[in-house]
């Protein structure tokens, strides 16, 4: 058993967010940037929208990242990501009843002076998603490098933590409770971000 995942049920439980490092092994996250590489020659990665059906729209100033829509069958070398995840799913199933089951992610790329506006990740057409999960990818991180994720705590959007977004950090929220920014990222930004969906 893994002890992060015990931490990880307990901040949630507690908080309502958690932030952790090491939940996922060196093998995993290593497989995981080769993958984005491979998926950024091959032309994977698509400029992002905001709005579901008719009303997407891609607005840069608004979101500024490229992504590549990534399940378990995208890769070969990413089954060990995608079993962690199911075992975060069971365990939080467990102890918390958060009724979790489907599992939706993409990574994402940002460019240099890129960024995603404040937001919810629950949207109307997207009703579904309870626990948002996001897996960084960016080794030596530093403040000046920009891209921290600010997330609002609760709905008053006074208080926030800005997390940086260092290779291994895996942050997980309440879909439905935290608005939150990626602010100008000054580097090249990597991630991968989950949603993980309730059953209707
Ligand atoms: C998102 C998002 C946060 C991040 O993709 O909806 O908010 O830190 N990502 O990349
Ligand atoms: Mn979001």
């Amino acid at each position: 058993m893994n002890p992060i995942l015990n931490q990880i049920a307990s901040d949630i439980d507690r908080d309502g967010y958690s932030i952790t490092q090491g939940f996922f092994n060196d093998e995993v996250l290593e497989n995981l940037l080769v993958q984005c590489d491979v998926g950024l020659a091959e032309g994977c990665f698509k400029e992002a929208g905001i709005g579901t059906g008719s009303r997407h729209q891609v607005q840069e100033k608004i979101r500024g990242d490229q992504i590549w829509w990534f399940s378990r069958d995208d890769a070969a070398t990413a089954g060990g990501l995608f079993l962690q995840f199911d075992r975060l799913r069971d365990y939080l199933n467990q102890k918390l009843y958060l009724g979790l089951f489907d599992f939706e992610s993409h990574l994402a790329r940002y460019k240099p002076g890129s960024g995603y506006e404040r937001h919810y990740d629950r949207p109307k057409g997207s009703v579904r998603r309870k626990l948002t999960v996001t897996l960084y990818l960016n080794k030596g991180w530093s403040i000046k490098d920009g891209g921290c994720l600010r997330l609002y705590l609760m709905q008053n959007c006074k208080n926030f933590v800005d997390i940086e977004p260092q290779f291994g950090t895996l942050v997980i929220f309440l879909s439905e409770l935290f608005p939150h920014e990626v602010l100008a990222s000054h580097r090249e930004r990597l991630s991968l971000t989950g949603w993980f969906l309730e059953r209707i």
